[in-house]
């Protein structure tokens, strides 16, 4: 059911599924960059029986990626996929070491109104589940010069500040001063809040395309706040990032799905120079935040009807059949049951009716239709009918 709204989301906008390997060439992976803990921790990674160094994907941007430099479709590309990933983390409520998740990617387009598209999509998602307390968070990492500038004046302020910081985040800081700033202990606050902000580094480009991103995201009112030292887990990030975070959920895992713009990441899989955007939704925690929130997004469809035999089954073979080629949700039991126990299935099923055949109605050409709910009487009618009188009910 999940799926099957974020499939809707997308396909109404043009993306079509795609669907990459769950295993791949390690080098892939390595993209999203050796100063992640994806990549230096996290990784499932062997050796295969040719000696070729391999990983379970931990998340599916590279591999759309490398699809995209090797196989090169007309851009822009437009592509969602659903799948699971692998990440050896420390399990945890929100947090596992396989888990799905739901997303789009969009390949050869620069233009702002692409993130916001991009953005209104993963919201409009979570508004078609139900969910309300989801806060839509967005920050602008520049472009990469800007970005680099930035990083050196985070390394020198965070160098300076000593003690003022904890030894993880003093280790984190040798392999990547932003992610400093994602530290989410207590000690660690007065120092990453007194930072530099990313925003003073802005070139006039960079500031440029951001403006224009949350100007079309106000235009669609959609509410969102800048957060100047939001960063991401993934290196491969320039320009706009984003996450929607639920506040139902623990402070470390509330995000429910995050992205943003990765423009180096086909030239560094070996494609052209493309820019791309897109976001994953962790299916795990969103379904969290649907507990959390009472909203039952996963109402099962209910069954049209119920083929109830009791000729031995064979009557049901063809019904059954015929009932599901004509666009109805049909099921039916097995096994030679009494009318009384098929009764009960049907019953216990859910469907609305339940179709009744046995050798009377066999010979006379003829099927019995009861509707389920009390109160409303059944009808025999011919075989032959049975389609358009169900049609006929359903339209009532
Ligand atoms: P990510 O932030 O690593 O981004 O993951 C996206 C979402 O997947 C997270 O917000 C979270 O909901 C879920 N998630 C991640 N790790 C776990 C885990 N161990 N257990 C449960 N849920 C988890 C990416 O994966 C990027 N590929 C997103 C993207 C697409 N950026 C651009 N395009």
């Amino acid at each position: 059911m999940l799926h099957n709204i974020f499939a809707n989301v997308a396909e109404s906008a043009g993306y079509g599924e795609i669907k990459t390997p769950l295993i791949e060439d390690l080098g892939v992976f390595a993209r999203i960059g050796d100063a992640t803990d994806v990549v230096t921790k996290e990784m499932y990674d062997f050796h295969d029986k040719g000696e070729r160094h391999v990983a379970l994907r931990p998340e599916l941007t590279a591999s759309v990626c490398r699809s995209f430099a090797q196989h090169r479709p007309t851009p822009p590309w437009k592509v969602w996929y659903a799948g699971s990933n692998f990440r050896y983390e420390k399990p945890q409520r929100g947090r596992y070491r396989q888990f799905d998740q739901v997303g789009l990617e969009v390949l050869g387009v620069d233009d702002p109104d692409l993130d916001v598209e991009v953005i209104a999509l993963g919201w409009e998602f979570y508004r078609r589940l139900g969910l309300t307390e989801v806060n839509l968070i967005i920050n602008s990492l520049g472009e990469p010069d800007d970005r680099a500038r930035y990083v050196e004046a985070l390394r020198g302020y965070f160098a300076a500040a000593g003690e003022g910081l904890t030894e993880q985040s003093r280790e984190t800081l040798q392999r990547n001063p932003l992610r400093v700033l994602d530290s989410k202990r207590e000690h660690d606050a007065p120092c990453i809040a007194s930072a530099p902000t990313i925003a003073e580094f802005y070139s006039a480009e960079a500031a440029d395309h951001f403006a224009g991103v949350q100007a079309g995201l106000r235009m669609l009112g959609i509410p969102f706040k800048v957060e100047t030292k939001l960063v991401r887990g993934l290196d491969y990030y320039r320009r706009t990032i984003f996450e929607f975070q639920g506040s139902t959920l623990d402070s470390a895992q509330k995000a429910l799905g995050g992205g943003g713009r990765y423009d180096g990441l086909v030239e560094a899989l070996g494609g052209p120079a493309t820019p791309g955007i897109g976001f994953a939704l962790g299916v795990d925690r969103t379904l969290l935040a649907c507990d959390d929130e009472g909203v039952f997004c996963l109402e099962p469809r209910r069954l049209d009807a119920f083929v109830v035999d009791t000729t031995g089954g064979v009557e049901a073979v063809a019904i059954t059949a015929e009932l599901r080629a004509n666009g109805f949700a049909a099921d039916r039991a097995f096994d030679g049951r009494s009318m009384k126990a098929q009764m009960k299935l049907a019953n216990r099923s859910g469907a609305s009716v339940a179709v009744i055949i046995g050798s009377d109605e066999v010979e006379a050409g003829t099927v019995v239709v009861k509707p389920m709910e009390a109160g409303i009487d059944q009808q025999t009618i011919l075989r032959n009918d049975l389609i358009p009188h169900l049609n006929e009910l359903k339209d009532q």
